[in-house]
């Protein structure tokens, strides 16, 4: 089995990778660019790529070739945070601790930079050397994106999101769109991992399984932090679900009793990774981590 990493090495390893391929403008620096940057670089837990890294070093892959992958879905979720936070959306005005993309550069530049993260995403996979050597594997990662951030996936989340403000959604209606909003990409984060180590079946599926647990877990925390968190240490403003008048596992269920599902689904997810025997520490702590963590 490939050597273990720290947390730390992995989100030391991802933005050095992020910074490198940032699309650079051809005819001078622009305000556009300058804006992807911005998003990009100024923080972010990079919980996405670690698990793409990670899926694949346990599935028996080589970073290198999870990396392309890895950056591309990053780009993508910060992407989304760009526009989650746009006035027509949650109207938030920080993000990842400092002033949301808009903000700084203004709404029509911060809507260009999602859409430039966002398109310029595909290209990091299709140009990278993964794709050279692995070019069937590369489509495939190519397609899993575009299906799991698309409106099947997390663009789909969002507009359940926007439909169910300001009314009393039901258990079956949140799950669907936690499911899809913050689980789709999470999902695609380790089955991401799992495509560069060429996997096999029994991987895959204990990846999916696990993925969808800690990705309904991670909205339900989010959920809880909105309300219980403190603004410093979330980086974004807290009190903004109740603002935009959200449905979720708060509204619904109330703080503790989200807590208690959320570690549910924790300890579910803990269980799908026994086919990776030893190796599996390091996502079974990220898992717990994640459940208790404070931003
Ligand atoms: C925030 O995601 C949006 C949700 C899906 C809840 P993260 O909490 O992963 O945000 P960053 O990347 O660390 O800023
Ligand atoms: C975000 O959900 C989901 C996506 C961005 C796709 P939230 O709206 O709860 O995320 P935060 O709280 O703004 O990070
Ligand atoms: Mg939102
Ligand atoms: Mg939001
Ligand atoms: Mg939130």
């Amino acid at each position: 089995m490939n050597k273990s990493y720290m947390l730390k090495e992995y989100t030391d390893t991802i933005n050095a990778y992020l910074e490198n391929v940032i699309p650079v403008c051809d005819f001078g620096e622009d305000i556009v660019h300058e804006a992807m940057k911005y998003s990009l670089s100024i923080g972010g837990k990079r919980i996405r790529p670690v698990l793409t890294l990670e899926f694949c070093r346990v599935c028996g892959g080589s970073i290198e070739d999870a990396l392309p992958l890895a950056a591309a879905l990053e780009m993508i979720h910060t992407y989304s945070l760009i526009h989650d936070d746009l006035p027509c959306m949650d109207n938030d005005d920080m993000r990842r601790g400092m002033p949301s993309c808009h903000i700084k550069y203004g709404y029509e530049y911060a809507l260009l930079a999602g859409d430039g993260l966002l398109t310029g995403a595909f290209g990091i996979i299709a140009d990278s050397d993964f794709a050279k050597k692995n070019p069937s594997a590369a489509v495939k990662a190519v397609s899993l994106l575009s299906s799991l951030a698309g409106a099947n996936g997390m663009i789909g989340g969002q507009v359940i999101d926007l439909k169910n403000e300001n009314r009393k959604a039901g258990i079956e209606t949140l799950s669907k769109m936690d499911e899809l909003k913050t689980g789709a990409l999470i999902k695609c984060a380790a089955m991401l991992g799992c495509i560069s180590a060429d996997a096999d079946e029994e991987k895959l599926s204990a990846a999916v399984t696990y993925a969808e647990k800690i990705g309904q877990a991670f909205q339900i925390v989010d959920d809880i932090l909105d309300v219980t968190g403190d603004e410093k240490s979330l980086g974004k403003p807290i009190g903004s679900d109740k603002e935009s008048g959200k449905s979720t596992y708060v509204t619904l269920l109330g703080v503790e009793k989200a807590q208690e599902y959320a570690d549910r689904l924790t300890d579910e997810a803990a269980k799908a990774l026994e086919v990776f025997g030893a190796e599996k520490e390091f996502l079974k702590e990220l898992a717990y981590k994640l459940a208790k963590r404070e931003n």
